[in-house]
């Protein structure tokens, strides 16, 4: 039986011998042209004119496409009002305004040198407070309300407020946005693209050309990564590549260097949040208000659905009484933010984090009894701000294991001991929480296809709408099949995705991806092997099945289903003790004309929320876990390093702890980086400067904390999703906020009674300063 067992994830052995294809491993076709676009330099303005005379005649240049050339120039997942190409007026900086086309990439980078543009600059407006000042805001969020926030607030022994500011994150893919246009016959185009959302690709790809849906088809393979960036961000560059494809009549392939990716296309969302609470002595928090503001950049994108998630998870693991949270999304002249591991859920979970440490520092106790007396609880004390009642959400119990199994209480007492004895290093110890939602906040978008064929060999092909991008969402899927028919799993292949096999699907997101297509598949596969059964219920019958007459028509009332057990290869028809082998069974149904072919649809069932009264049902479960790291920071420089991190997580019955295992650590480290020393640099025109590894500083692996524990809790009640499996994508990237918190306990102990505060990341120069903050006081 394949669930819950660690087999290989299916392109292990590809990745490390090197023969997994992605986009640009794909052979290069007869007559296929290079794709370059080319960005605008300049942040905001009008677009007046691009001279790019001098570019195509410079050598090994074939053509050059600009907005004219589209059919139609406006994109949007959520609102339609982005332009694939500038036609006027410029949003941000590196913009794609034009595309240039040829046969050698040198060639195409030294012609794009030669391009000039006409632009009557526009004053940019580049930073929150410059957008929240213009009143530029693109989306309210809320209000989410509980309780009676001003009367808490009124009477309350405590009060503190405050500003969290959090910088945006580069997703930092090893692959870029990629794809490769195929004209077919009639005017068809096939893309290839390196996209977690097939469907959108192919939809934004027939609009942008003038095509009916029926004559694009989007084929995703895999990604090398996509963690949020190629949810909406990748469609664009495939409308690209098709455009030249259907203009030049030949294959064109578009893959963004690094630098033009990081430059051109949008990252997590910064966030500025105004923030009050109100709490007695105890620590236990009495009311809530917080004001969230998101630099959405130049377009709507996704900001909206991730301002909202920031919302619903302002909460962290804590009850909030009485609460009123809002936001504004702010329209800035930056690239257009867009979807990152978490989607707006570590910003809003970050906040309430960031305040209890200030509590703490306030109270002068221990941050983690605050977190433990205010932690939602099982029976009372269990319901959101939004009015979600919590099931299935083993919080205390989280806190209570790991506090134990990290030794918390000794390490606290030797961490004091150290700081009062050692000479220019202190060290922090903290824990944080994640309880991640799951679901897709927008309900449509909460349902999946697939489809199953069974060949006569016993092997199966499975395709979903599930987008592979490193996530093990293929291996999850191949062994809920191969469970459901109980043969090994390697009898099982999970094929590439694909708009004809499996249209009208949703992004691979939301961490629903194993969720959502693994229940249409277990669907799919549920219907052959109840036919299945039936034609063995007939051999039993001994029902006419020769020549003449073949098996009756499947009758479902009249099944007995559990009698027939699938495992092993083998049927067993357990009253009997009767066994046919899963071949001959097949072939039995072969030649009876009964289909081994499936097709299914699922949706996820009891989701409901109103944003008009803020309350409701936005989730199926939630995933939960909880992380201790201790931090050593050295004072004089304000570097530091990660000791130890202990994790412990919730994933109910996982499908593949070993997996899950691997996306709770590399979620932990990408979360770290995000808070520590991922930071975006842009100049004062709003280019962004750090746009390579070489300025932009992703966690490697001697950032990684140096003992690093993941442990599972024993979880088998979460019946609202697949084999009580729970969703890991993105919940573990919340527990990197520790490391945060971590560097501002270690604070507090240099602090002279003062209240850190820092924003994120916490770079060293961060530290440095507010550690000269106190030598001043
Ligand atoms: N893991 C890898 N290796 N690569 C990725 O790009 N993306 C993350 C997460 N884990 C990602 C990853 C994000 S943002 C999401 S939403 C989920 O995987 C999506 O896949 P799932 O729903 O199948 O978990
Ligand atoms: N999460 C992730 N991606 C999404 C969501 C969501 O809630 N909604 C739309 N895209
Ligand atoms: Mo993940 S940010 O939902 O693609």
């Amino acid at each position: 039986m394949s669930i819950g067992k660690n087999i290989p994830h299916d392109s292990s052995t590809g990745h490390v011998s090197g023969t997994s294809v992605f986009i640009d491993d794909r052979l290069m076709q007869h007559g296929e042209v290079l794709v370059l676009p080319v960005g605008v330099p300049a942040a905001a303005g009008t677009l007046k004119a691009i001279h790019y005379e001098k570019a195509l005649k410079a050598p090994g240049v074939l053509a050059a496409f600009t907005a004219k050339d589209l059919h139609h120039n406006t994109w949007g997942t959520i609102v339609v009002e982005q332009p694939i190409l500038v036609e006027s007026k410029i949003g941000y900086y590196e913009e794609p305004a034009m595309i240039l086309v040829g046969t050698n990439y040198d060639q195409l980078l030294q012609a794009r040198q030669l391009i000039t543009f006409d632009i009557e600059k526009a004053d940019a407006v580049l930073t929150i407070d410059a957008g929240i000042e213009k009143k530029d805001f693109m989306y309210h969020a809320g209000p989410m309300k509980c309780g009676d926030v001003d009367a808490a607030m009124a009477s309350a022994p405590h009060r503190l407020s405050g500003i969290f500011e959090c910088g945006g994150q580069e997703h930092f893919y090893l692959e870029s946005q990629a794809c490769i246009a195929y004209p077919l016959e009639d005017g068809q185009i096939e893309v290839h693209s390196s996209s977690q959302h097939p469907t959108e690709t192919q939809h934004l790809v027939a609009e942008a050309l003038g095509l009916s849906l029926h004559q694009v088809v989007c084929v995703v393979k895999r990604m090398g990564g996509g963690f949020g960036g190629k949810e909406s961000q990748a469609a664009p560059f495939a409308a690209m590549a098709a455009l030249v494809a259907q203009k030049m009549n030949r294959p064109a392939r578009l893959i963004l260097s690094k630098d033009d990716d990081m430059a051109m296309t949008g990252k997590r969302h910064p966030f500025k949040n105004f923030w009050d609470v109100a709490f007695d002595d105890q620590g236990m928090i009495l009311g809530l208000k917080c004001h969230l503001y998101a630099d959405g950049g130049a377009y709507a994108d996704l900001s909206s659905s991730i301002l909202d998630r920031a919302l619903f998870h302002i909460d962290g693991a804590y009850y909030l009484p009485n609460a009123f949270i809002e936001g504004h999304v702010v329209r800035t002249n930056m690239y257009s933010n867009t979807a990152f591991r978490g989607f707006g859920g570590p910003q809003g979970t970050m906040t309430i984090e960031s305040i209890i440490e200030e509590m703490a520092a306030y109270l002068k106790i221990d941050a983690l009894l605050i977190r433990e007396r205010n932690c939602y609880q099982e029976h009372t004390r269990n319901t959101t701000h939004y009015g979600q009642k919590l099931e299935n959400t083993p919080l205390t119990d989280l806190f209570t294991r790991l506090r134990k199994d990290c030794e918390y209480d000794k390490r606290r007492l030797a961490i004091d001991e150290f700081n009062k004895n050692s000479q220019g290093k202190i060290r922090g110890l903290s824990v944080s929480a994640t309880k991640f939602g799951i679901a897709f906040t927008a309900r449509f978008l909460n349902q999946g296809n697939a489809s199953v064929n069974v060949h006569k060999d016993g092997t199966v092909q499975v395709s979903t709408g599930a987008t592979e991008m490193g996530q093990g969402v293929n291996t999850k899927i191949q062994q809920i099949v191969a469970h459901c028919f109980g043969i090994p799993a390697e009898q099982v292949r999970v094929m590439a995705t694909s708009t004809e096999k499996n249209h009208n699907t949703s992004p691979t997101a939301a961490s629903s991806g194993a969720d959502i297509n693994g229940a249409a598949a277990l669907k799919a596969a549920m219907g052959i092997r109840k036919r299945l059964a039936w034609v063995f219920q007939q051999v039993l019958a001994k029902a006419p099945m020769d020549d003449i007459a073949e098996c009756p028509a499947f009758d479902e009332a009249a099944l007995k289903f559990e009698e027939f057990e699938f495992k092993d290869s083998t049927v067993t028809h357990l009253p009997t003790k009767t066994q046919l082998s899963w071949v001959d069974l097949l072939l039995k149904a072969y030649f009876n004309r009964v289909s081994l072919g499936e097709y299914a649809h699922f949706k996820t069932e009891g989701l409901g929320y109103s944003k008009a009264t803020g309350k409701g049902t936005p989730f199926k479960y939630f995933t939960n876990g909880v992380a201790a790291t201790e931090v050593e920071i050295d004072t004089n420089t304000g570097e530091y390093k990660m000791l130890r991190t202990d994790i412990l997580m919730d994933l109910g019955r996982p499908l593949n702890p070993g997996i899950d295992r691997g996306q709770v650590t590399g979620a932990f480290v990408q979360g770290m980086g995000w808070v520590t020393s991922e930071k975006l640099y842009h100049n004062k025109d709003g280019r962004l400067l750090s746009h390579s590894p070489t300025t932009y500083k992703i966690p490697n692996v001697q950032d990684t904390p140096r003992v690093f524990n993941v442990e599972f809790i024993e979880n088998n009640g979460n019946t609202a999703n697949i084999h009580g499996s729970k969703a890991v994508g993105e919940p573990p990237f919340l527990l990197g906020i520790s490391a945060w918190t971590a560097i501002k306990d270690a604070l507090r102990y240099k602090a002279q009674g003062k209240i850190p505060q820092i924003i994120s990341p916490a770079t060293p120069e961060v530290v440095l300063m507010e550690l000269s903050r106190y030598d001043r006081a």
